[in-house]
């Protein structure tokens, strides 16, 4: 068993969208793959959360999935879960070790466990610890998905720069939505990039295989 930790260099960059599209292709390749979403914030009753999506997809794919198998956190502020919590004046912690518990169950129902985290690596979950120490804890490899807008060359380039130096590997992968746009403002530095680094950047819609290969030729 396998798990992905997907983040991304903000909110509302396109994580679940990402995680539905892998989990249909890993699923479609004979992979059986499910999607969790351990912590949430923005459970204000407005909109559709990510854990009840990624739990109407789970049902696709096993049908003795319910939602508190996936989500096991769920604050009403949409905020950092930091925040969140106290906005709530909650005071129970959030517990890594029954997170960990609970996907590993999850991971013995499937060959692929894909976890979506909150925002970017660096949200606050509580005092001591963010998203990315939470992806470490869970053992989960990592892939981080970038915007395709103005401005996503700073943000990525930040958070490969900041992985680098903390010598922890990821897969990252441009989530294209204006192709024409990105090929003017931000491709030709993309493609100088990845004649410099390790492991390329990849665009998520076109790399989906190679995504997935990469993901499971970690160790
Ligand atoms: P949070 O979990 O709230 O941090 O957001 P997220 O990173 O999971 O982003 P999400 O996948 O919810 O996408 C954000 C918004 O962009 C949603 O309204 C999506 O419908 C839209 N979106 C994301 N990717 C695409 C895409 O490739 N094409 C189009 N048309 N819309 C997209
Ligand atoms: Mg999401």
């Amino acid at each position: 068993m396998k798990s992905l930790f997907i983040t991304a260099t903000n909110t509302n960059i396109g994580k679940t969208y990402s995680t539905h599209l892998l989990a249909d292709y890993m699923n479609s390749q004979g992979i059986k793959t499910i999607i969790a979403k351990p912590i949430e914030t923005g459970d204000n009753g407005n909109e559709i959360l990510d854990c009840q999506r990624h739990s109407q997809y789970n049902l696709k794919i096993d049908q003795s999935l319910s939602i508190e198998d996936i989500n096991f956190y769920r604050y009403k502020l949409p905020a950092s879960p930091f925040v969140a919590k106290k906005y709530e004046n909650i005071s129970t912690e959030i517990d890594f070790d029954m997170i960990y518990q609970k996907l590993s169950n999850l991971e013995s129902k499937c060959d692929v466990l894909l976890i979506e985290g909150a925002g970017g690596l660096m949200v606050p979950i509580n005092e001591e610890y963010n998203m990315l120490d939470l992806a470490r804890f869970l053992k989960a490899s990592m892939c981080l998905i970038s915007s395709d807008k103005l401005g996503m060359i700073n943000d990525l380039v930040l958070n490969i720069e900041f992985l680098k130096s903390k010598n922890i590997p990821c897969i990252y992968a441009i989530n294209l939505i204006n192709e024409e746009n990105y090929n003017t403002i931000s491709k030709p530095y993309i493609e100088y990039l990845n004649t410099k680094l390790p492991n390329p950047i990849y665009i998520l819609q076109k790399d989906i295989s190679k995504i997935t290969h990469d993901f499971l030729s970690f160790s």
